[in-house]
């Protein structure tokens, strides 16, 4: 198969991370027959240094002409440290996903067996854990109508949702559940928030077209409990922008690692991957940042184009890598640790 795969490295650790992710692919390539054509593009700070917009339409045509979008961390203190910059790095992460249309973030949350003890919860509650948080991503309170009113002294934001923007999204989730454990969790605030009450409407009435997903629905500050005491228990969730950005970064602390942790973007074509990571500016150049999160990344690239062999020939030789001991200065504990690179490297040798 011949895959073309926009490259979008960003900033800080991103071109570092990319570079293992990209060792990795072509070791599967070379192993399962396929042939990977890359294409470069600029995002982030490091486009705006380059053409003045963090976002270029060159970017965006590569993105558009490719199967999917590898995507590695966009972001920089000199412009974290200047809020009055106009231009911004994250300017281009919105844009981008306006631009593709990638209204669904996934995020699976899962555990690394030789890495249990590293989370900050109890093994007994997290092992086994394997669940997706299915957020909304291109609507809600993030992009409601806001403002000032008051002389400045009162302040709004609102929540606003389209049944369209609730189905599409339920229908990922419904095709996910179908896939895997059958089981799906539409989380809200439906006891206080309008916005809610549509979004469970909205999916009540999806419920007879999935007669095999066993539905139920939750609301999000309990979810916010128990999704640590008993991960266990869910398998895929469906929530809108806000909730699902805070349980997502919630649920990254079952896994143990901001380093391990891969997403993706989807809309109605081109999916985005990415690790859940930021630019992590104070590794950049260092190469010391974990890969991993990038690579799994890819592997969930593979799995969307129908390639399941090659994302699991990914993840079985992450997991070695980690059983093994072959892992950055963030798993080692203080023990012998390996640069990015060398991690990279020893992924593609061992596939
Ligand atoms: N999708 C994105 O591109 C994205 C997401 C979040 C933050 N950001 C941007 O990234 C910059 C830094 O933000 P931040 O410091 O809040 O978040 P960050 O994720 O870059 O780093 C937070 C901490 O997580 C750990 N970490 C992150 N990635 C790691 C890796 N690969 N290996 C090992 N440890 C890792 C480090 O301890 C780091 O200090 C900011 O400019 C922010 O806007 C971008």
């Amino acid at each position: 198969m011949n895959l073309n795969i926009a490259l979008l490295a960003g900033d800080g650790i991103g071109p570092e991370v990319i570079d293992q992710a990209v060792k990795v692919c072509n070791a599967v390539a070379s192993k399962f027959n396929h042939e990977i054509s890359w294409k470069s593009a600029l995002v982030g700070a490091a486009a705006i240094d380059a053409v003045g917009e963090p976002y270029p339409d060159e970017t965006h045509a590569i993105c558009e002409a490719s199967d999917a979008v590898l995507f590695g961390a966009i972001g920089d203190p000199r412009f974290d440290n200047n809020p009055s910059a106009k231009v911004r790095p994250e300017q281009g992460l919105l844009k981008m996903r306006k631009a593709l249309g990638l209204f669904a973030n996934v995020r699976p949350t899962f555990t690394f067996p030789s890495l249990i003890d590293k989370s900050p919860l109890k093994r007994d509650r997290i092992e086994g854990t394997d669940l997706v948080i299915v957020r909304e991503l291109t609507g809600g309170v993030y992009f409601g109508e806001r403002g000032r009113l008051n002389e400045g002294e009162t302040a709004f934001d609102t929540m606003t949702y389209h049944r369209f923007e609730i189905e599409r999204i339920a229908k990922k989730g419904f095709e996910m559940a179908l896939k895997r454990g059958k089981k799906l969790c539409c989380v809200d605030k439906a006891n206080v928030l309008e916005a809610s009450r549509l979004w469970r409407e909205t999916v009540q009435r999806m419920e007879k077209d999935y007669p095999e997903v066993e539905v139920t629905y939750e609301f999000v500050d309990a979810v916010a409990m128990r999704l640590i005491q008993w991960p266990k228990g869910y398998d895929v969730i469906i929530t809108a922008n806000l909730f699902g950005d805070i349980l997502t970064d919630e649920a990254s602390v079952i896994s143990g690692s901001m380093g391990l942790m891969p997403s993706s973007s989807l809309g109605e074509k081109i999916g985005l991957y990415e690790p859940i990571h930021g630019s992590y500016p104070q590794a950049a150049g260092k190469d010391i940042a974990n890969p991993l999160a990038t690579v799994l990344s890819a592997a969930m690239l593979f799995e969307d184009l129908n390639l399941a062999e090659e994302a699991e020939a990914i993840r079985e030789v992450v997991n070695k890598s980690l059983a093994e001991g072959i892992v950055t200065e963030d798993l080692a504990d203080g023990g012998k640790s390996y640069k990015t690179s060398e991690v990279g490297d020893w992924l593609a040798n061992n596939l």
